[in-house]
């Protein structure tokens, strides 16, 4: 039987978080506000969380800012969400250059407005150099639809003559995908109750660990973000195996 006694309870903190921000409509809906006036909280939020991620040295952050299916809101909340976005990628980017951020994103990018396109694909070049961090936006992002893309992809390849369907395997699908060399989230956060994961990586999230807070994504602040953190690195990963052969991982990796 082996000693626990002296294993680290506590895991180092994650590599990759991705976080499904919920709640905004919720939050502005019971201060009898117009939606919109919660996606702008959610805005702050998003800037008070980037900057505790890169203080934190962590160094990938994917937050699920707009989806497929987000496109059939009401014209007027797209409208305000397009706006907020431009307006975020047009005050962060010094703030971006100066903590040294790359800005990258996961989706259809194509199909936001141009003015949002051209904004979005000026701060991903502008940054591009940055190695502290990256802040992924998935933006027009959907988990199947990546899959099915990188599928296609991958057949075009192979009608090219440049590749065949043994040549694949998870490896060497995700280079197909939209960021194949980011790691697949440790941990991915969803605010405000809701429990699953609405098409968001689904392919990467097969390990993930989940955390779920009642928190509505306005109200979460650093706080709320490390007491994530810390529950994650209270757990055990065990990616199939069992918790004896983790341990034998860790007490061989240490000595
Ligand atoms: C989900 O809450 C949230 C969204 C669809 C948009 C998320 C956008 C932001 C946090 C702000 C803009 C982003 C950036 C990167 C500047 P919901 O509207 O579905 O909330 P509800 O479930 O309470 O209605």
């Amino acid at each position: 039987m082996l000693d626990k006694s002296n294993i680290k309870t506590l895991k180092p903190l994650p590599r990759h978080v991705a976080i499904i921000m919920d709640g905004n409509g919720r939050w502005a809906r019971r201060r009898f506000m117009p939606r919109i006036m919660g996606h702008r909280q959610g805005a702050k939020t998003v800037k008070e969380i980037v900057t505790a991620t890169r203080e934190l040295n962590i160094p990938y952050l994917t937050l699920y800012a707009f989806s497929k299916e987000n496109w059939s809101r009401p014209a007027e909340e797209v409208n305000a969400l397009m706006d907020l976005l431009y307006e975020y990628l047009q005050q962060e980017l010094d703030e971006l250059l100066g903590k040294r951020i790359r800005l990258r994103a996961i989706g259809e990018i194509e199909a936001l407005p141009p003015k949002v396109y051209d904004m979005l694909l000026e701060t991903m070049e502008k940054t591009a150099k940055n190695y502290e961090m990256q802040l992924i936006l998935a933006l027009s992002y959907g988990g199947r639809s990546e899959i099915i893309e990188a599928a296609k992809r991958f057949a075009r390849k192979c009608m090219e003559g440049h590749l065949s369907p043994d040549d694949l395997d998870e490896g060497s699908f995700r280079s197909f995908m939209y960021a194949g060399d980011v790691p697949d989230p440790d941990l991915i956060i969803r605010t405000s109750g809701e429990k699953r994961l609405s098409n968001f990586l689904l392919f990467q999230a097969a390990y993930s660990e989940l955390y779920i807070t009642s928190t509505l994504w306005p109200d979460f602040d650093k706080q709320e973000f490390l007491k994530a953190l810390n529950d994650y690195r209270r757990r055990e990963r065990r990616f199939g195996m069992t918790s004896e052969q983790i341990l034998l991982r860790c007490t061989s990796s240490e000595s």
